[in-house]
């Protein structure tokens, strides 16, 4: 699904954290956003995502830009810290399924699979208390994932995994996006993820969009000063 930022302003206390003009994510791609802290990278996922509204603007969805509440099921985000009941693995991830009536033997077939390809299977009747907070942020991209969307929005979504976790789950991003056509955007402070993920990159500061492009001008020719000393490590605001 096709999603567009119009002319989006967002203030807190008076202060504009957003400013963006037009910003076009298309459909069936990898975007990931990078920008240094505070640079509006969680409040632009959370309002494309409906949990926050925007001052001014909008955002559209799909070619016949839709709003929001048409397209609100085939939209999930996974958040830094995801919000997760205090049950099983498996009854965390069934949960949207279960929530959308999905017949019992597809349910669990699309349960063992998410479990499966973020490496959680032996951990299916564990309590999610029980586990580690790389484990947690598995469960719920497995939960995400489970529920196929055709956007799909994750803020820092591997912030705490180690290396091998981050390998497992960026492939299983790039296997979701290829099968199932999604659109994903992905958050990171991460330049070397990003460059291994991104179809399409992007970089905000301050509320505003600095540079956009595909992955490889983006990465290797950068237009803007900024973005080179982004790329470069300098610190810039
Ligand atoms: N609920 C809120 N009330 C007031 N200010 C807020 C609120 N949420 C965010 N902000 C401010 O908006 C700006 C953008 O915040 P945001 O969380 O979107 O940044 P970010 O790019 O995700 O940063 P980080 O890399 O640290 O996650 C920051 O200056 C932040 O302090
Ligand atoms: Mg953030």
């Amino acid at each position: 699904m096709r999603v567009q930022v119009l002319e989006l302003i967002k203030e807190y206390d008076g202060i504009k954290v957003l400013d963006i003009e037009k910003l076009s994510f298309e459909k069936g791609r990898i975007h990931v956003v990078m920008g240094p802290n505070g640079s509006g990278k969680s409040t632009l996922l959370s309002i494309i995502a409906g949990l926050e509204k925007a001052g001014g603007g909008r955002t559209a969805y799909g070619d016949e830009q839709h709003d929001f509440e048409r397209v609100r099921k085939k939209i999930t985000l996974v958040m830094q810290r995801s919000y997760l009941f205090n049950t099983t693995v498996y009854a965390n991830i069934a949960a949207g399924l279960r929530y959308r009536r999905l017949e019992q033997s597809k349910l669990r077939d699309r349960v063992l699979r998410c479990a499966h390809a973020v490496d959680l299977k032996g951990l299916l009747y564990r309590n999610v208390r029980t586990l580690s907070g790389g484990e947690k942020q598995r469960v719920a991209l497995a939960r995400a994932l489970a529920l196929q969307p055709d956007l799909l929005l994750l803020d820092e979504s591997t912030a705490n995994l180690d290396p091998e976790s981050i390998i497992i789950i960026e492939k299983v991003l790039k296997d979701f996006q290829r099968e199932w056509g999604a659109t994903i955007i992905f958050v990171t402070h991460n330049i070397f993820q990003a460059k291994r993920l991104a179809d399409e990159a992007y970089l905000l500061m301050r509320g505003r969009v600095i540079e956009t492009g595909k992955s490889k001008d983006f990465f290797d020719n950068p237009v803007s000063e900024l973005t080179r000393g982004f790329l470069g490590g300098d610190i810039v605001y």
